[in-house]
This record gives structure tokens, C-alpha cells and sequence, in this order.
């Protein structure tokens, strides 16, 4: 089994909602770790306990500029790369359309090339279940396909993900590529929770729920993911690493919604606007097959998407008395 403990690892995106979870779980593994975040939807009291510790260090950069990324990474003997950092607006992508392309496939390009440059010789990359489109196998194992993604930001994880694997063939750097279900938990900002409860602050009466309500898809939370990670990470010793990380159900959104609203406002109608998808790019049915992640012996505190989810809202419920 690899160890974690003493290894340098560089974490993009380390400030945002995933990385500053699994920042909190490398500490407690010993790793060093360097964030490199531009703080555009990552926070820094979320890494403000870690500052003040020796083995941590943060650089407030973005990964486009390649000049601060080559100089946060070069000479400074990083052992392993974790690519977190995104786009996390996939609906924004309709609007903005080359933001993915950007902030996805380029930012990833980035931070693979000063990776080589800095003779790193381990990388992780946090992609999605975006990646599989509208799949016709349920659950959906890794190697389904053919991948054809219905959304830019999928479009953009599948592009990442084919940089990561050329770089480790061409230039022998190994590689953890996850395919996340939907992450819900502590720092949360985003996501079907978030804004069913800030609909209903703006207007207790009515929550309007964007689809029919019969999306359903598959939960994990974020403590087990970041764990989901560093245990695979520590028990492969193959080069090329592909992981579903997801717990083995679904929940439909209007499951959610009931939940909500019993829980905030009790009085409020549901109304639904009544397409399949909740927006152009959404996937409406996400179901990720995770035996795989399983036989690496993982396993998950929250076990349904159910759990992960009611999680959520009593985090939430407790922020808001
Ligand atoms: N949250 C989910 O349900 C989910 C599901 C599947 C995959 N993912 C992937 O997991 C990763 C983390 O997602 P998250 O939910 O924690 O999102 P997040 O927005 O909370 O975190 C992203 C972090 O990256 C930083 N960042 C963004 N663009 C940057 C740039 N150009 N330069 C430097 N820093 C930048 C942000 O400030 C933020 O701290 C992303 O790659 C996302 O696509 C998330």
C-alpha cells in the first residue's frame, strides 16, 4: 500500500467544496499540501484552519495564468498532482460556451504541462458522470460506451480526460481519473439543495422545481468521496486508474424537493416546470455502477444517496437556526 504521509501533493481547486474536504483528509494523512485556488467560487475560510501548519501552503492563482502555475509547481519536488479546480455551473455552459473549453479542457492541458515540466510523476483528476451522456446501461459501469456527453462541462471532462491518459502514456505519469455521482455535504455551495432552499427564503409559499421532478440520480457525500479518493489512491499500483465514486442508488428530484419543504417550509406548493431535463445539458438519469470502487475496499460512511443527501439538509438546517 502507498503512503501518503510526507508526500507533497498540489491540489487545484483546494479552496472549493470537494478540494477542501480532501485537503482535510490529506492533513490527517500527513501529506503536504500546496492549494492553488483563484477563489473564483472556492472560499478561504475553508482552508483558513490549514494556514497557519508548516506543511501547508496556499497560492491564490488561476490556471490559465501559466506563468504562476509553472512557478507554484516547479522545483518544489511535488510528488502528486490532484486537478480539482472547474467550472462548477454546468448550465452556465449553454450561455458561455467556450467557459468548459477553458476552464476545462485548457485549465487541465495547464496544469498536466507544468506537471511535466516539474517531472511530477503522479496525477489525479477529479472528472464526472457527465462524461457517459445519456447511457443506456444501468448502473454505468467505467468502461461503458461509447462516452458521448450531452453537456459542455461533460464535453470538457471527457476532453481532460483524454489529456490525462495521452500524458501518461507519452511522458509515464500514472493516474487516478474519478468519475464523481453528485457530491453533497459539508461546504457545500452549489447544487439541487442549495437551491431549492434559497428559491424558498425568496418566496416561503412556492418552490419551483426546474424539470418534471422524475430526474433521478446517484448521491455521494462528500467526506466519502474524498476518502473514496485517497484510499484508492493508496491501494492501487496500476498506472492507469478509472473509479466511479458513488453510493450504489439514486434519488429522484422530487423526493428532494419534498424533503426540503418539509424541512424549511412546510407550507410551500411544489411546482415543476415540466420538461424531462431540469436545463439543456442536464442528464436526467444518473445511475454509476461502483463495484469497482468497491473491490478497492472502500467503503462509504453515508450508504444510499438518500443518507448523503438528508445529510445535506440537516447541515443546511443547522447553518440557517
Ligand atoms: N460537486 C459535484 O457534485 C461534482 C460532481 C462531479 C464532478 N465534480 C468535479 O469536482 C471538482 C470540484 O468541484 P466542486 O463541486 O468542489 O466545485 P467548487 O466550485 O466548489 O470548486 C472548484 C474550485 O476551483 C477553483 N477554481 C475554479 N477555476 C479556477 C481556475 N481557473 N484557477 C484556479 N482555481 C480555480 C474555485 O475557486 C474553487 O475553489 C470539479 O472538477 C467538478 O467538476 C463535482
Amino acid at each position: 500500500m502507498k503512503s501518503l504521509e510526507g508526500k507533497n501533493v498540489f491540489v487545484t481547486g483546494g479552496a472549493g467544496f470537494i478540494g477542501s474536504n480532501l485537503v482535510e483528509a490529506l492533513v490527517e494523512k500527513g501529506a503536504h499540501v500546496t492549494v492553488y485556488d483563484n477563489l473564483s467560487s472556492g472560499k478561504i475560510e475553508f482552508i483558513d484552519k490549514f494556514r497557519k501548519r508548516k506543511d501547508f501552503a496556499f497560492v491564490k492563482a488561476d490556471l490559465l495564468d501559466v506563468e504562476k502555475l509553472n512557478a507554484a509547481m516547479h522545483g518544489k519536488g511535488i510528488d502528486l498532482v490532484m486537478h480539482l479546480a472547474a467550472n462548477p455551473d454546468i448550465s452556465l455552459g449553454t450561455k458561455v460556451t467556450d467557459l468548459d473549453f477553458k476552464q476545462g479542457a485548457v485549465a487541465t492541458y495547464n496544469v498536466l504541462e507544468a506537471a511535466r515540466k516539474s517531472d511530477v510523476k503522479e496525477f489525479a483528476f477529479s472528472s464526472s458522470s457527465a462524461v457517459y451522456g445519456i447511457a443506456t446501461v444501468k448502473p454505468t459501469p467505467e468502461n461503458y460506451g461509447p462516452l458521448a456527453p450531452i453537456s459542455l462541462y461533460g464535453a470538457s471532462k471527457l476532453a481532460s480526460e483524454g489529456y490525462v491518459t495521452a500524458f501518461s502514456h507519452l511522458f509515464g505519469i500514472s493516474y487516478c481519473i474519478y468519475r464523481f455521482a453528485n457530491v453533497v455535504g459539508k461546504n457545500s455551495t452549489h447544487g439541487v439543495i442549495f437551491d431549492f432552499v434559497r428559491k424558498l427564503s425568496a418566496n416561503p409559499k412556492e418552490l419551483l422545481v426546474l424539470g418534471d421532478g422524475n430526474q433521478r440520480k446517484a448521491y455521494i457525500e462528500v467526506g466519502d468521496c474524498a476518502d473514496a479518493m485517497l484510499s484508492i489512491y493508496e491501494r492501487s499500483n496500476e498506472r492507469e486508474n478509472l473509479f466511479n465514486l458513488t453510493t450504489r442508488d439514486q434519488m429522484q428530484v422530487s423526493d428532494i424537493a419534498n424533503e426540503v419543504v418539509n424541512r424549511f417550509a412546510k407550507n410551500a406548493k411544489i411546482k415543476y416546470t415540466g420538461t424531462k431535463q431540469g436545463w439543456p445539458g442536464d442528464v436526467p438519469d444518473t445511475f454509476l455502477d461502483g463495484k469497482k470502487m468497491e473491490s478497492m475496499g472502500v467503503k462509504l460512511k453515508f450508504k444510499t444517496s438518500r443518507d448523503a443527501v438528508m445529510n445535506l439538509i440537516d447541515i443546511v438546517a443547522k447553518t440557517r437556526k
